[in-house]
C-alpha cells in the first residue's frame, strides 16, 4: 500500500518535472522558456511574406544559376550563399518552378541576422557515388554556425541516392561498409527554423541536427523508400531544445533518431510509417559513454515500422537514457510497438554481452493503443547488470494484428517498473520481484530527477552505425 502511494506521488513529481523540463507547458510558454531572441524570429519570418519591403532578396539566378537540373549550379549558390549572408534581413532564394543541380557544399555562418533561405523549388544532388566530392564524404547540403536563421518556402530537397544505396554493405554483404551523405544538415547552430519543406532520397541520413540549440522543425515531409538502407528521417545528435512537430516521415531507417549528447527534446504529431520507427540511440556503441535526457512525444501515429517507440544500446556501453514520456500514439501493424532492447547488435559478427551498460530509467508510456505484428507487444529487455528502472506503462491498449487465437504479451528482462490504469498485455513482469536481475537495489524506487541540457562537445558527426 505504501509503496503504491510511492509510486504515484513519484510519476506526478515526475510527469511534472519533465513537462516543466522540456517545455510541454504550451506553445507560448516553450518559447518564453530561456529563449530570448527567438519570438523576434517568428516576427522576422511571418514578414517575409508580409512585409516584403523590408527584406532584400538574393536570388540564385542572378549569380548565374540555370536551374534546368543538368547545369551546375554550385557556385552560383555560393556566390549568392555569400552575398545573403553579408546582408542584413537578407532572403536567399532559390525560385519555385526550377530545379538546380547541386553538389556538396557549406554554406557556413556566421551571417548577419535574420537570414531566410527561401527554397521553392528542387534542389538535387548528382547521383553518381563515384563523382562525389572527396572533401565532403559525409555531408550534401549543410549549413552551419547559424544564428537565427530559417530554412522554408515549401520546396524539396532530393538527394538522388539510389546508387548510394544499391552500393550500401546492407542491400550487398560484399559491397565495403562505408558511410554516405546526409541530405541536409544543419549544424553548430542555434534559433534555427525549418518550416514546410520537403526532404527526399537522401544518400543516408535526410536531416541532421547536430551540435545546436533552439532548432524547431514543422511540416517535413520526409520520403524514401521502404528499402533504401540507413536514411533516417530526422536524426538529432549533441543537440538540446529542439522540438520536431507536424511532420510526416517514411523510410528505410529510424522516421527519428536522437542520439548522444541531446536533451530536452519534444516531438509532437509525428506520422511515421513505413520504417523502423522513433528511437533512442543507439546508445554505448564500442564501449562508449552517451547519454540522452528528456524526451516527450505527444501524438503520434506509427504505420507498418519494424518498432514503434525504441530505445536501443549495445552492450559495454555506459552512461544514460533516462527522462522519456511517450503519450498518445497510435500504432498501426507495428511489429515492436513498444521495445527497450540493450543487446542491440547492428553487426555482422554477434555481439558479447559485458559487464557495462548505458542506464535506462524513467520512461513513461502513457496512452499507447493499437495493433502489433508480432507476440511481444512489449518488450523491455534490459542488461542483466544494470537493469531498467521506473518504466512506467499508463493506459496502454495492444492487440495482436492476426485474427488468430494469440494474444499479445509483455516480455521482461531485468526491467522494474509498475503499471496503472488499464494495461493490456499486463505487464506483471516488470514488478521487482520477479526480476532476476543481479543488483541489490533494483527494488529501490528512486525519485531524484535527472533533466538540463547535456553537452557534449563532439567534432565528428557521428550518423548512424553501419
Ligand atoms: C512594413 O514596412 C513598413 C515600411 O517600412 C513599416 O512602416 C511597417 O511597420 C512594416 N510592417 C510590419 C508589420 O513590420
Ligand atoms: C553483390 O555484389 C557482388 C559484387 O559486386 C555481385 O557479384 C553480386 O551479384 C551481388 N549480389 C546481389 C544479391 O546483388
Ligand atoms: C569493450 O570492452 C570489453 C571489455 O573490457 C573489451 O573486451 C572490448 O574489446 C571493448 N570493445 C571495444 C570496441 O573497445
Ligand atoms: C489517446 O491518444 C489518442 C491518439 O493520439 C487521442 O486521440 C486520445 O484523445 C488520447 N486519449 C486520452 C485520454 O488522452
Ligand atoms: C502487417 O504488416 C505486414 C508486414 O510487416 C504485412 O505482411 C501484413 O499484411 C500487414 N497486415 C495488415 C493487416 O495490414
Ligand atoms: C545476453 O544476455 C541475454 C539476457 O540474459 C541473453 O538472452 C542473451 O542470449 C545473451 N547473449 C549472448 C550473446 O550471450
Ligand atoms: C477477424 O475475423 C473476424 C471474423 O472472422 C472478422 O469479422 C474481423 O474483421 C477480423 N478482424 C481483422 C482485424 O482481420
Ligand atoms: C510476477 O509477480 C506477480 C506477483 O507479484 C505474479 O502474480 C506474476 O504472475 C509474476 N509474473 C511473472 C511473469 O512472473
Amino acid at each position: 500500500m505504501a509503496r503504491l502511494l510511492l509510486n504515484v506521488i513519484y510519476i506526478v513529481v515526475f510527469i511534472v518535472a519533465l513537462y516543466k523540463a522540456v517545455g510541454f507547458e504550451g506553445e507560448e510558454q516553450y518559447f518564453k522558456y530561456g529563449m530570448g531572441g527567438w519570438e523576434g524570429l517568428e516576427d522576422e519570418i511571418a514578414m517575409v511574406t508580409t512585409n516584403k519591403s523590408e527584406r532584400t532578396p538574393v536570388n540564385v539566378h542572378s549569380f548565374g544559376a540555370v536551374g534546368d537540373g543538368n547545369s551546375d549550379d554550385t557556385q552560383a549558390f555560393i556566390a549568392a550563399w555569400n552575398k545573403a549572408c553579408s546582408l542584413r534581413n537578407a532572403v536567399f532564394l532559390v525560385p519555385d518552378g526550377f530545379r538546380y543541380l547541386v553538389r556538396a557544399v557549406n554554406f557556413q555562418g556566421p551571417c548577419m541576422r535574420h537570414l531566410v533561405i527561401q527554397i521553392g523549388g528542387t534542389i538535387v544532388a548528382p547521383d553518381e557515388p563515384e563523382n562525389w566530392d572527396a572533401k565532403y564524404p559525409r555531408i550534401w547540403l549543410l549549413f552551419s554556425q547559424l544564428n537565427m536563421a530559417s530554412i522554408q518556402g515549401g520546396g524539396i530537397i532530393d538527394g538522388s541516392g539510389s546508387k548510394w544505396w544499391a552500393s550500401s554493405c546492407k542491400r550487398n554483404k560484399t559491397n565495403p561498409c562505408r558511410g554516405a551523405p546526409t541530405a541536409l544538415t544543419i549544424e553548430k547552430s542555434s534559433m534555427f527554423r525549418v518550416n514546410d519543406l520537403t526532404v527526399q532520397n537522401s544518400q543516408q541520413i535526410q536531416l541532421t541536427i547536430h551540435g545546436s540549440s533552439k532548432v524547431r522543425i514543422s511540416n517535413v515531409q520526409v520520403h524514401a523508400p521502404e528499402t533504401s538502407p540507413n536514411t533516417d528521417g530526422i536524426h538529432i545528435t549533441h543537440s538540446t531544445d529542439v522540438i520536431v512537430q507536424d511532420c510526416q516521415i517514411g523510410t528505410g531507417d529510424d522516421c527519428i533518431s536522437i542520439v548522444s549528447g541531446s536533451s530536452n527534446i519534444r516531438m509532437k504529431n509525428i506520422n511515421c510509417g513505413p520504417g523502423h520507427g522513433i528511437s533512442i540511440g543507439s546508445l554505448g556503441h564500442n564501449n562508449q559513454t552517451e547519454t540522452v535526457s528528456g524526451v516527450v512525444l505527444d501524438k503520434a501515429t506509427i504505420t507498418g515500422t519494424s518498432n514503434g517507440l525504441r530505445i536501443k544500446t549495445w552492450q559495454g556501453g555506459s552512461g544514460y537514457a533516462r527522462g522519456f514520456l511517450f503519450e498518445n500514439v497510435i500504432m498501426v501493424n507495428v511489429s515492436n510497438p513498444i521495445i527497450i532492447d540493450q543487446f542491440y547488435c547492428d553487426s555482422p559478427t554477434t555481439c558479447r554481452n559485458q559487464t557495462s551498460a548505458v542506464e535506462v530509467s524513467e520512461i513513461i508510456y502513457r496512452n499507447i493503443t493499437g495493433t502489433s505484428n508480432t507476440l511481444k507487444a512489449m518488450k523491455f529487455a534490459c542488461s542483466n547488470v544494470v537493469p531498467c528502472r521506473n518504466i512506467v506503462l499508463n493506459n496502454i491498449h495492444l492487440e495482436m494484428i492476426s485474427n488468430g487465437t494469440k494474444k499479445a504479451e509483455t516480455y521482461c528482462n531485468s526491467a522494474v517498473g509498475f503499471a496503472y490504469g488499464h494495461v493490456q498485455p499486463v505487464a506483471d513482469c516488470l514488478n521487482a520481484v520477479n526480476c532476476t536481475c543481479h543488483d541489490t537495489q533494483v527494488g529501490a524506487s528512486n525519485p531524484k530527477l535527472h533533466f538540463g541540457p547535456h553537452r557534449q562537445p563532439q567534432d565528428v558527426i557521428v550518423h548512424t552505425e553501419l
